[in-house]
């Protein structure tokens, strides 16, 4: 059963409807109750359902469905790809043009053919003839692999109908006479950067240009992936006076970047920005990799994620605002790399990378920067993070007794997530001793993880914690990773019991892997 009120809103229309059915279908029934809410799911469902009635109204020369308002139609429409809406011109004299309103445009060229070319201009042409003067809310392109020539006025022309929301993924190759391919920018139309509508706008493989003046007054969400840069970002960004969230994924072959100095160095500065990230790249490392370095100013910062290095060295300034950092890089880009610790320069980075985040309260870190953070601290000072009270860590297990060092600059930690993995590899004899000042005085709730069954590391870290956190409420080994068809949950739970206990009020919850990994 499927409950649920959907609202449509737009200038001119106003309209609630509320919608109860129910899915009797036996075998999809176990997928679908998996399937969490998704609205964009609904909506298709919604939009299935509303086709199929509406086939069958019109079959019985009962039109109903197109009874309802055409602003509510052409709503629905715009939850379809255009190519799907289009479809619904033959249901009836009503639907004919109906699609040619829908408030939104969300065309796929990628399998366009070479020679259909001109259909398809001329396709969006009457599409952006129709009604000119109606606004285009949301518009989503994905632009063929290789370039259509005039492709970019009608992108333009779809940023003039007021568009708030802009998705593109553009063009990387021209194909030319003879039949070869060479790569191209695709460069964003000129009045992109001087929309007075756009609050979102997404753009994959893109070229941006330098307008002279940039002024995008009402964009909240920019993420840029992938973008051949001729513009400095700061300039880009100093046109976003409301700007909220940015996330950025590198172009590491900009041979551009490497010809001009000034781009080898990427400015995030920002006052309005509250989130930032760095996403991984979508096909992983290729070819050559420029040299770049990032730089990141935004006092009113909350939240920042780099979840890749595609920088060679991270700046931070004025994150005095910063409430959480997600971290996995390790400082260098390049797979299997460690900085070396006699780079004094790259030592001082990190120091001031980590001086600069240290007001933060929540930290999640990967296995990558705990071995990096290991690896500096072998000839560096990590800084005292006074404000974090929640600290995620993978701890690969043969770095275990980094661990106690780590939270000795934690002094105030309440709760930890420590997942430890690759216990196999356990280091000999590898004794937990230091007891820093969060575990003894602060630490209110331990959870322990992993995935894999290897027991050692996660006991050690389970004694170790139980033993010396005298203020320990909660205690959670999850999942406890045993298979149920060799280990009896009560054996666990005796092992666990048999351990020293400093705080005796702490309450210990063992809970079991829900499916059972076998290697
Ligand atoms: C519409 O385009 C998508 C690709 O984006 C394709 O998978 C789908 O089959 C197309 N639908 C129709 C009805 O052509
Ligand atoms: C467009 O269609 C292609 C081929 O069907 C598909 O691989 C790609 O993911 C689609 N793009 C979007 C943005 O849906
Ligand atoms: C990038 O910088 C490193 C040193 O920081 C240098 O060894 C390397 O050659 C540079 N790479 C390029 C492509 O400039
Ligand atoms: C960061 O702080 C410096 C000095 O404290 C200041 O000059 C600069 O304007 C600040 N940056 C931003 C984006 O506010
Ligand atoms: C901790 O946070 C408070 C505000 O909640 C702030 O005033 C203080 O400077 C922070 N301390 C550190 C060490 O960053």
């Amino acid at each position: 059963m499927l409950n649920n009120q959907f609202r449509f809103q737009t200038k001119s229309c106003h309209f609630s409807l509320s919608l109860s059915f129910s899915l009797s279908i036996t075998p999809a029934d176990t997928i679908l109750r998996r399937l969490k809410p998704n609205p964009r799911f609904l909506f298709y469902a919604v939009c299935c359902l509303l086709m199929l009635l509406g086939f069958r109204l019109v079959m019985s020369g009962r039109d109903r469905i197109s009874e309802l308002p055409e602003c509510l139609l052409t709503q629905i429409l715009s939850y379809l790809p255009t190519n799907q809406s289009v479809q619904t011109s033959v249901l009836s004299k009503r639907w004919e043009n109906l699609y040619l309103s829908v408030p939104g445009l969300d065309l796929n060229c990628s399998v366009i053919p070479y020679d259909a070319d001109e259909l398809l201009l001329s396709f969006i042409d009457k599409l952006l003839e129709f009604s000119p003067e109606s606004v285009l809310f949301k518009v989503k392109v994905q632009c063929r692999d290789t370039m259509i020539d005039g492709f970019r006025d009608r992108i333009g022309m779809m940023i003039d109908r007021g568009t708030q929301h802009l998705d593109v993924v553009s063009s990387t190759h021209c194909l030319e006479d003879d039949n070869s391919l060479y790569p191209i920018v695709d460069m964003m139309p000129m009045n992109l950067y001087t929309s007075k509508t756009l609050v979102y706008l997404k753009l994959s493989s893109s070229g941006l240009m330098d307008p002279g003046l940039v002024s995008l007054p009402c964009l909240k969400f920019m993420h840029l992936e992938e973008v051949k840069w001729r513009v400095h970002l700061e300039k880009l960004l100093s046109g976003c006076p409301v700007l909220e969230e940015l996330t950025l994924v590198r172009d590491l072959e900009d041979d551009y970047a490497r010809r001009h100095d000034e781009f080898m160095a990427m400015r995030v500065r920002s006052q309005s920005l509250k989130s930032f990230r760095v996403l991984p790249l979508r096909n992983g490392y290729v070819g050559s990799i420029v040299n770049c370095t990032l730089e990141i100013d935004a006092p009113g910062l909350e939240y920042m994620s780099l979840g890749e290095d595609q920088f060679d060295s991270i700046v931070v300034k004025n994150l005095t605002s910063l409430i959480m950092v997600n971290l996995d890089i390790k400082f260098v880009v390049g797979f299997w790399v460690l900085f070396n610790t006699w780079d004094v320069s790259k030592s001082n980075e990190i120091r001031d990378f980590l001086n600069g985040i240290s007001s933060v309260r929540h930290m999640i870190i990967s296995a990558k920067t705990v071995q990096a953070l290991d690896h500096y601290s072998k000839t560096g000072m990590i800084p005292k993070f006074n404000n974090l009270s929640r600290l995620e860590a993978v701890f690969h297990s043969k770095l275990l007794q980094f661990l106690p060092a780590f939270l000795e600059c934690c002094p105030n930690l309440k709760h930890l997530v420590l997942k430890v993995v690759h216990s196999e590899v356990m280091k000999e004899g590898l004794e937990l001793t230091d007891v820093p000042r969060c575990v003894s005085s602060t630490l209110e709730c331990v959870e322990i993880q992993e995935k894999l069954q290897c027991e050692e590391g996660k006991m050690k870290a389970t004694s170790y914690f139980l033993g010396n956190s005298a203020v320990l409420k909660k205690f959670i080994l999850s999942p406890t990773a045993y298979d149920p068809r060799n280990v009896v949950e009560s054996e666990i739970y005796d092992k666990v019991n048999k351990l020293t206990k400093r705080s005796t009020g702490c309450e210990i919850i063992i809970r079991a892997m829900e499916e059972v990994v076998i290697i």
